[in-house]
């Protein structure tokens, strides 16, 4: 039998439940990594490389753990992030993510693969709620500029440009199971290329333009006023660059350990990334994100002492909302926030604007 609900105390429990009840294909196309799975399970693991210097009688009773991401408030320091399909594990889609993020003040990135339409994600936000949009970059410019357009006046508040992803990695797992219907609004870049033969993440990607280059960030930036992040960054030269290009933050990511097998941890690589820009006085120009095997409080305690403006999450709130539907979603995140508040007071800070690396030891990290 199903546990229920109530016993699900973190959010690896939600994954053990939704393993066992979801399709076959649905955890197949959510739960896969690229080759080996080598990096998508490094992606948590890196996290037990550093460890905590808390800080002791600091007057801990009220702990604030709202923050600011582009411009928006939240009450906690992460976003939904873009996973494509959601009506695979769950018949309502993305907006059953769009109702868990309002209920807790968070964002959500909208994905270019929804399975729900992105006016249908749009219309479930209440009030000021606030989204991202996620683009995939079709190879027919005139379709992205539309998307982009129709983002923005739909009222989306940051654009994040997927750049790990010129070519799908092979999820293997994924591709065993050959799907039919993932009922996602595929895009196409012309001709009828979609191979169903390869998994549901190859079948709906052929439009993706791997000719994607620097040299088009300007014209990203004349086509919208919503900032825009690169999304996918992996070496701190590239955010160098990404900061000369003018563009507002990076996600440093790689994908969920999806595309590049052997890719670095995005935390790992945010621990190379700030002395660097700190070293450059770069620190203030853009906004770092990170996302990948993020599954405690904790996780988001290191990232944000090491720098980073917040986290995205994925598989875990797929998993919830596959699972248990909106209640599982409400859990998970009410989890996150119950575990950040007990490890704010136990590390000694009442607010994310105290996190620094003076309360972590990342000695560690750098031994491999
Ligand atoms: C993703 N991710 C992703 N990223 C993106 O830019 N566009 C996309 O369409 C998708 N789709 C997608 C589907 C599924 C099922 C997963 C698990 C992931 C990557 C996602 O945004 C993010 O980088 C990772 O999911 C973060 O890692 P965790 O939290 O899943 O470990």
């Amino acid at each position: 039998t199903m546990p229920i609900l109530e016993q699900c105390y973190n959010l690896m429990d939600f994954e053990a439940v939704a393993r066992r009840v979801m399709k076959k294909t649905a955890w197949a196309y959510y739960s896969s990594g690229a080759d080996d799975e080598i990096t998508m399970r490094e992606n948590h693991s890196a996290f037990h490389k550093i460890w905590f210097r808390p800080r002791i009688l600091q007057n801990v009773e009220n702990i604030d753990l709202s923050t600011t991401m582009l411009g928006t408030k939240v009450s906690i320091p992460f976003y939904v992030t873009a996973t494509a399909l959601g009506k695979l594990g769950n018949p309502e889609g993305e907006i059953v993510l769009t109702r868990g993020a309002r209920k807790h003040n968070v964002i959500q990135m909208i994905p270019t693969l929804a399975s729900c339409s992105f006016d249908e994600i749009v219309d479930a936000r209440e009030g000021n709620q606030v989204q991202w949009l996620q683009l995939y970059v079709n190879k027919n410019r005139d379709i992205t500029k539309r998307i982009v357009e129709h983002a923005e006046k739909r009222g989306c508040k940051g654009l994040f440009i997927t750049v790990d992803a010129p070519q799908l990695g092979r999820r293997e797992k994924d591709m065993r199971s050959k799907f039919s219907d993932v009922g996602s609004n595929v895009q196409s870049s012309g001709g009828d290329d979609v191979d169903r033969s390869q998994g549901a993440a190859r079948a709906i990607s052929s439009f993706i333009d791997p000719a994607l280059q620097w040299t088009d960030i300007p014209w990203f930036l004349s086509i919208t006023k919503m900032p825009i992040i690169l999304k996918g960054v992996q070496r701190v030269e590239d955010v160098v660059r990404a900061i000369a290009a003018g563009v507002h933050g990076v996600v440093l990511s790689n994908h969920g350990g999806r595309q590049l097998d052997f890719a670095r941890s995005g935390v790992e690589v945010l621990a190379e990334v700030m002395p660097e820009l700190r070293r450059l006085g770069l620190e203030n120009r853009i906004e770092i994100f990170v996302d990948g095997g993020i599954r405690r409080a904790t996780d988001i305690i290191k990232a944000l002492c090491l720098g980073a403006t917040g986290v995205g999450i994925g598989r875990p709130f797929l998993y919830a909302m596959s699972a248990y539907g909106l209640p599982g979603v409400d859990r998970a995140m009410q989890l996150l926030k119950d575990e950040m508040e007990m490890n704010m007071r136990l590390i000694g800070c009442s607010s994310v604007d105290q996190l620094g690396p003076e309360f972590l030891d990342t000695r560690a990290l750098s031994m491999h």
